[in-house]
């Protein structure tokens, strides 16, 4: 019987993924495209990859770029650390290697926002280079392929699959089998509903011969995620709308967001505090956004200023406008809340 690795090879040739904008790309693209692709789909992801490169088509010019324009480009994207750690990476490139994207598996893990997975992705696909990934995809391929039960999630079971992407790699044709991985994940070895029957490496697969594919791999326990409130207030004066730069690197460090409170009252507490004026207010219907880790249920606080007050804005506050602030770096729960309050046309967004 053929390898594991020449057999995915083949059906990649055949049925894989061949027209990606990524694919043989530079170093830089590859980079750019292995970031945006760490936690989101390939499809979300095309539109994004295109305007970004549109933007920035070298290094040099990402680095050049300040982060506010980054984090712009990144908006609705999610996960803003990797906008944020993809601007720092490329000034470091900048400073230390000379605008060039260093070529050592070394060099590159150290940058910030690479992992080992994607390290060795960006190495395998640009540079050809022998090393193993291990995406969630490929997660997924190797616990059915090997019969590894146990979340993924777990170091002991991660570290095994480790050890199985290892000892499956090919001698040779290393970037055609990387993508080859991703692909069958992404296409046949799917989460729900996978396509067992059109699978090259069914007549091997643990999981398929024992009739496990459905338990395989084993989810992480989802018992308690955490739920949390928040109450944005929505200052509006005619069309124009306060936002706040948020500080650091929490969850949506470095976007513009409305004024956020744990609850109603204590928005209206700092709303009267700052001797505003409202000539109408109203609570929008809550929403709720969902996150890796917690679910964050909004409530809007929609007030209609009479007179726009005299201390704002301060330091890292802004009024904008509705176009204005549909191209800043925003959150997509705020882009929600603009759209629904603003009626914006989708043709303004960019
Ligand atoms: N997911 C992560 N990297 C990918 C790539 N290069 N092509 C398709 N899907 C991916």
């Amino acid at each position: 019987m053929y390898s594991f690795s020449s057999r995915l090879i083949r059906w990649q040739k055949q049925h894989g993924r061949h027209d990606l904008p990524w694919q043989r790309a530079d170093a830089y693209h590859v980079w750019l495209s292995e970031i945006m692709l760490q936690q989101t789909q390939v499809a979300t992801v095309i539109p994004y990859y295109l305007r970004f490169i549109a933007s920035y088509p070298t290094l040099t010019a990402l680095a050049d770029a300040s982060e506010e324009q980054v984090l712009a480009h990144w908006s609705g994207l999610g996960y803003y650390a990797r906008g944020r750690n993809l601007h720092r990476t490329a000034k470091i490139i900048v400073e230390k290697h000379r605008g060039e994207f260093p070529r050592e598996f070394e060099q590159i893990i150290e940058l910030p926002g690479i992992g080992r997975s994607t390290a060795a992705a960006i190495c395998a696909l640009a540079y050809h280079e022998r090393h193993a990934i291990l995406d969630g995809n490929v997660k997924r391929v190797l616990a059915r392929y090997c019969g590894i039960s146990g979340s993924p999630s777990v170091k002991f079971v991660e570290a095994q699959l480790w050890q199985q992407a290892e000892t499956l790699l090919p001698q040779s044709d290393i970037a055609s089998y990387i993508q080859a991985q991703m692909d069958l994940g992404a296409t046949l070895c799917t989460r729900s509903k996978p396509k067992c029957g059109e699978c090259p490496v069914r007549s091997d697969c643990v999981a398929f011969q024992s009739g496990r594919v459905n338990e395989l791999p084993a989810s992480r326990s989802r018992k308690n995620v955490p739920e949390r409130h928040t109450t944005f207030l929505l200052l509006m004066h005619c069309n124009d709308i306060l936002l706040e730069k948020r500080p650091g690197s929490g969850i949506w460090g470095g976007l513009w967001c409305p004024p956020q409170f744990d609850d109603e009252v204590a928005a209206r507490d700092w709303f009267l505090r700052n001797g505003m004026d409202a000539s109408h207010g109203e609570r929008l219907e809550t929403f709720s956004h969902i996150f890796t880790h917690f679910k964050l249920h909004i409530t809007p606080l929609k007030i209609q200023l009479a007179r726009k007050p005299l201390r704002a804005a301060e330091a890292g506050s802004v009024w904008l406008n509705e176009g204005e602030a549909l191209r800043a770096a925003i959150p997509t729960p705020v882009r929600s809340v603009l759209k629904k309050i603003c009626r914006a046309t989708p043709s303004k967004l960019y």
